[in-house]
Formats: structure tokens, sequence, C-alpha cells
């Protein structure tokens, strides 16, 4: 089976079934990565490179274990220690490496719409590590993976994503893969944080209760407050938001069920979850880190072999 798209700009641009094929040939990558050696030769003759424009840690990490798993050859580039504090344009720094052979680029970068704009205008595989507000579509298949592992399916499951919804391009990836995979979508927080017309737009429920948010969803999916993305007060302050909207034991105690917890990272402990929540034994948050090699060296690998789709 093949992907339907060359590249992996967005979970909007995917089908069912390419979710689907990402997410059981990630489980087969999962059984590799538990051997002792825990490489496969798929991607031997490949050449990759790591564009980061943003800061990362795990994204980054875990795209360059992913390759390295694979047998890629993987180069790392960081913006900040290269020609392009001197001016050099994205295009002409990709066209650049390109020129030394270089098959994919894997590209994270604070425009939203950056690796859109590099589809058009170069011939390599693209993978969107996260492109500003818009998408992060590895990181909402390493959380369907994580919650199938849970929960068994996504088809019917309820998902609340929490917090920063309007700068989170984690929510929107989430939004637009658990509504493609059946699951039921919510999205809690504070009405600043929260896009105006979002429910009639992305088919989700909408909760400013927190309380209500938790006690009705199987999975809270916790965000963090991006204010490197928000350019005016949306809330009086941290502590403020984290009594009113922060996931506490206190709270997660008071509901009758045990719901599993999820955080795409960094956490920032004490603002949007609290210690004791992201450590307890009802958080995935380290597993959703794991998951992250496995879907990453899929996602890879697909690609690899999709070089003649449109
Ligand atoms: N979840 C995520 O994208 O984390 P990083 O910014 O560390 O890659």
């Amino acid at each position: 089976m093949q992907l339907s798209t060359k590249h992996l700009l967005g979970i909007k641009d995917l089908t069912r079934e390419d979710i689907s094929l990402i997410l059981s040939t990630a489980t087969q990558f999962k059984e590799v990565l538990q051997r002792s050696v825990k490489k496969v030769p798929s991607l031997r003759d490949v050449t990759i490179v790591n564009l980061f424009y943003e800061n990362s840690t795990r994204t980054r990490i875990s795209f360059e274990l992913a390759e390295k798993r694979l047998g890629a050859d993987t180069i790392n580039f960081s913006a900040s220690a290269s020609s392009v504090t001197k001016g050099e344009t994205l295009l002409d720094t990709v066209n650049n490496i390109l020129s030394m052979k270089v098959d994919m680029v894997v590209l994270r970068h604070s425009a939203s719409g950056a690796p859109h704009f590099l589809a058009k205008h170069i011939p390599a595989a693209i993978i969107n590590a996260g492109d500003g507000i818009n998408e992060h579509p590895t990181q909402a298949l390493l959380d369907a993976l994580s919650i199938q592992e849970k929960l068994g399916s996504l088809e019917g499951k309820k998902i609340v994503l929490v917090g920063d919804i309007m700068h989170s391009r984690v929510a929107l990836s989430n939004i637009y893969l658990l509504n493609k995979m059946g699951a039921e979508v919510m999205v809690a927080g504070p009405p600043t944080l929260i896009p105006k017309y979002i429910k009639e737009a992305l088919n989700v429920k909408v909760e400013y209760d927190i309380k209500k948010a938790l006690a009705w969803c199987d999975v809270a999916n916790v965000l963090r407050i991006q204010l490197e993305r928000q350019n005016q007060v949306l809330f009086s302050s941290l502590r403020e938001y984290n009594l009113a909207f922060g996931i506490s034991k206190k709270l997660l105690d008071s509901l009758k069920k045990e719901i599993v917890i999820m955080h795409p990272g960094p956490i920032n402990r004490g603002v949007e979850i609290d210690s004791d929540v992201a450590d307890c034994n009802q958080s995935i948050i380290l597993q959703q880190v794991e998951n992250g090699v496995a879907v990453r060296m899929a996602a890879l690998y697909l690609l690899a072999g999709n070089k003649t789709n449109g």
C-alpha cells in the first residue's frame, strides 16, 4: 500500500486510509525498536536533512533517531547557526542543500505554510515538523498511536484538547485526525484562547468549564500556553490560568472515572498541568514521546517509497 500524497504537509491532506497505513506501519516499527538491534536498512541509500528554523527537543531528536534506525544518512541544520543569519532565504537555503544530493526534507518553521510553499518549488519530499500555528502532523499521528494503544481504537472515543487552542498546531492536526478516524472531539479553555467559529468550522464541541470537559472525556490532551505566539494579553496571569484551567490532582480525583492524560510537550509544570498529574499513572506523556520515533520512521519510510505520487 502507498500514501495518497508525495509530502506530509498536514493531516488535512491525508485520507483515513493514509492515517491507518501510517499507524499500522508505525506499529510494525515499534516491534523493531524493542529488539536488541533496533535498525532496519530500509532507507540505506536515502539522505535526509532536518531543517529546524525553530527550537525543538522531541521532534528533532525523534526524527534524527528514526532516520538512523532506518539506515538513512542524516544532516541536522539549525537556522541560528547557519547563513540564514546573513540573509539567505528559505528557498535558497534548501536549493543549496538539495544540490548536495539530499533526497528528503524535514522542516520546522515559525511561519504557517512554509512547508507548503517549499513543496511548490522543490522536487524533494517534505515532512512538516510543525509550521507556525498551522499543523504538526507527526505529533497528531503519535498522539493517535498512543490513544490507540491505551484504548484499543480511536472510533467513538471522546478526546478533549485543553488550553491554548488558538495558537496550537498540535490542536489543529489532532482535530483533523480524530474527526477523520471517528473520534468525538471537544476543545476546552478560556474563550480568549478558543477561536470563535471553531465549532462550526471544525466540527468540535466547545466547553469553557474544565471540570465539565474532563467529566465528558476519555482522554484529555493538555496543551502548553504558546506565549511566544501571542501578541496581546489573552488571560490575566499564569497563576490565574492555572487556578481556572490547570489540570490538578484534586480535579482528576473529583471525577467519577479514570481518564487518560496526554501532553505533547514541552510541559510548563504548574501552569497548564501540575507535576503530580504529569507524573501520575494516568499520564502517558512519555509513551507519546516513545511513539514519536516509530511514527516518524513510518512517515519517512512510506514517503521515501512514494516518489511517483503527485
Ligand atoms: N511536541 C513537540 O513538538 O515538542 P518539541 O517542540 O520539543 O519538538
